[in-house]
């Protein structure tokens, strides 16, 4: 409610990365015997109360979404898909991102071995729930790529960081890649990041080129 009357247009639940809500949602940290652990739908009850309670204090156009990592961070790829079948059949969401790290690759479970993971997500009926993806799209044709899959929306992390007008240029140019990484400090100070934002990014491998005389 604080974000909408400070004039935000919607806000994200973080269900993922490992923050509270993915704990919750993680079957070995979880280890809670009330309504709040156990059965898949009873560790997404927190996620679930949380998006109802939002729904309930906000107009309703506020666009409101969830963040969902399928695997890592010790998850069940099988209990996030449940999660997010969950979500859907509620309707609680106008959208769920879900962060792959990668979208073209390969379900890491061995329950789901061979089966690309965005798949995972796209091929389940979602009504009027939109799918976000977010990892790796590094240009046009990767984004166009995740929607060709069934996608409806993409995130970019990296890219926007290295083109802050990556969307407007994907959008205008289906050729239109991201800079090659590693970027240098002087391209980035371009792109208008902080000198504290480029020194938080080149703890991040491989992404900042530091030019080193010896
Ligand atoms: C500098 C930086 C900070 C990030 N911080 C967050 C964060 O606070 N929460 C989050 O969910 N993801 C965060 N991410 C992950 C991105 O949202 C995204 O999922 C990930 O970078 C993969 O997308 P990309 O390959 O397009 O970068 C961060 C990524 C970067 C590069």
């Amino acid at each position: 409610m604080r974000c909408e009357k400070a004039g935000f247009d919607g806000i994200q639940i973080h269900g993922a990365h490992d923050y509270i809500i993915c704990e919750f949602l993680n079957r070995t940290y979880n280890q809670r015997t009330d309504q709040y652990g156990g059965s898949v739908e009873n560790r997404a009850r927190l996620l679930l109360d949380t998006l109802r309670g939002i729904r309930e204090a906000t107009r309703s156009d506020f666009n409101v979404s969830v963040r969902l990592s399928p695997e890592r961070f010790g998850l069940d790829t099988a209990d996030v898909i449940a999660t997010y079948k969950l979500i859907i059949e509620t309707g609680l969401a106008d959208f769920i991102d879900i962060s792959l790290w990668d979208c073209f690759k390969e379900a890491s479970d061995e329950q789901f071995a061979g089966s690309q993971l965005i798949d995972l997500f796209t091929e389940i009926p979602r009504g009027e729930t939109r799918l976000c993806v977010a990892g790796k799209i590094y240009s046009a044709a990767d984004a166009q790529r995740c929607l060709d899959l069934g996608a409806d929306l993409v995130a970019i992390g990296r890219a926007a960081i290295t083109n802050h007008d990556f969307a407007r240029s994907a959008c205008a140019d289906p050729s239109f890649v991201m800079r090659e990484i590693p970027v240098t400090r002087e391209i980035l100070r371009s792109e208008g990041l902080s000198e504290s934002f480029i020194e938080y990014m080149s703890g991040w491998k491989g992404f900042v080129a530091d030019l080193r005389v010896v």
